[in-house]
């Protein structure tokens, strides 16, 4: 049988470069659409290396309407998009809000152009838990109401998943699965490909990492006097490799979805705090972590984490991989590349 072909946007990025290997193996032929304005296309060798075959690739800016036209052309006959071309740094995306609004709608518009033009029919998205702001109750569910954006960040993946409804309803022979990610952390056990941020990391784990392979002397820890229970924030990890066998769980249920559009948490349905990941990464790895308690991040939420029963029931699929194993995976992702710095 011939293999299903399925593009990957951002597929050189930390979430898409790991699909694109999962969905090698899961026996799918891979395109890999990117810019590579935040990733490098060496993530193509690193993923040859895992897999033994070499994804195909298009080096495309998808806010690019020709060019994105182009591309898609020579793949006419793929079966499904998974779009995860985006700009995701929160902060950034407040001092810059017409870069983010302008590049993650208009790659989405063009790719769903295209999706239409081709008859392309299934679109898996990567949605965020951040539409659920300081959720109304926890866990948070699909039902559990959407909150107005706090960033342009976060209402770029709020309008979105808009655009992408609309779409769908108007297309009847498309479909499309949403996907609401909860906290990547983690890299492939190999240790080859993982998040690699550009300059100080945003986000929690890399700057972990960073702090352990010391290249930065101590943690943050932003606030201990939230309402939880060690008065840390509370936010839902799912290891990485968990996620994104989500995707491949999506693109098989869409081979018999009844919806046109269905929606899904993807986190592992418990909570962790600062603190219990400092620790967790402690007793993983036996490195210990700098830190200070800092003031509280503007914006950030007490606690948030799923309720990811639903994937359970219709997609099959629930988060498996132990904690210890996900520290473990990112710390040796952290020693590769710190290698590489050093050499
Ligand atoms: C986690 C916890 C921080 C850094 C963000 C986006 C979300 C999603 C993932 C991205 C918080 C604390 C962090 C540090 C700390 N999208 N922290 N010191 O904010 O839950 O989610 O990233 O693509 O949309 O909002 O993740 O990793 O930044 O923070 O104490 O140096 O770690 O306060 O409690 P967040 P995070």
């Amino acid at each position: 049988m011939q293999k299903q072909t399925i593009i990957v946007t951002g597929g050189c990025g930390y979430i898409g470069s790991h699909t694109a290997v999962a969905l090698q193996q899961a026996g799918y032929n891979v395109v890999i659409f990117d810019c590579c304005v935040n990733s490098t296309p060496e993530t193509l060798d690193r993923i040859t290396e895992i897999t033994g075959v070499r994804p195909d690739f298009e080096h495309v800016d998808l806010t690019d309407a020709l060019a994105t036209h182009n591309a898609f052309e020579k793949h006419p006959h793929a079966c499904g998009v998974i779009h995860f071309a985006a700009l995701k740094a929160v902060g950034e995306s407040v001092a810059q809000p017409v870069r983010y609004y302008r590049n993650n709608l208009t790659s989405l518009l063009n790719v769903l152009n295209m999706m239409v033009e081709l008859n392309i029919p299934n679109i898996v998205f990567s949605s965020s838990a951040t539409v659920y702001g300081n959720p109304t109750e926890l866990p948070a569910t699909e039902q559990t109401p959407l909150q107005p954006a706090t960033s342009p960040y976060g209402q770029t993946k709020l309008m979105a998943e808009q655009i992408i409804r609309d779409t769908v309803a108007a297309h009847p022979n498309m479909h499309a699965v949403l996907l609401r990610y909860f906290n990547p952390i983690g890299a492939h056990p190999s240790g080859k490909i993982g998040e690699l941020p550009n300059g100080v990391p945003n986000n929690l784990m890399p700057y972990i990492l960073q702090v352990a392979a010391g290249w930065r002397e101590k943690l943050n820890v932003f606030g201990n006097d939230y309402q939880t229970p060690d008065g840390f924030c509370v936010r839902d990890y799912i290891d990485i490799n968990d996620l994104v066998d989500a995707h491949i769980a999506a693109l098989q249920y869409m081979s018999h979805q009844e919806n046109n559009i269905d929606v899904f948490n993807i986190g592992t349905g418990h909570g962790l705090s600062v603190m219990e990941i400092i620790r967790a990464f402690e007793n993983a790895t036996g490195v210990k972590i700098k830190y200070e308690i800092a003031p509280r991040r503007a914006g950030d939420v007490p606690a948030i984490y799923a309720c990811a029963n639903l994937a359970q029931e219709k997609l099959g699929w629930c988060a498996k991989i132990p904690v210890t194993e996900t520290m473990k995976s990112a710390w040796l992702w952290q020693q590769n590349i710190s290698d590489k710095k050093q050499g």
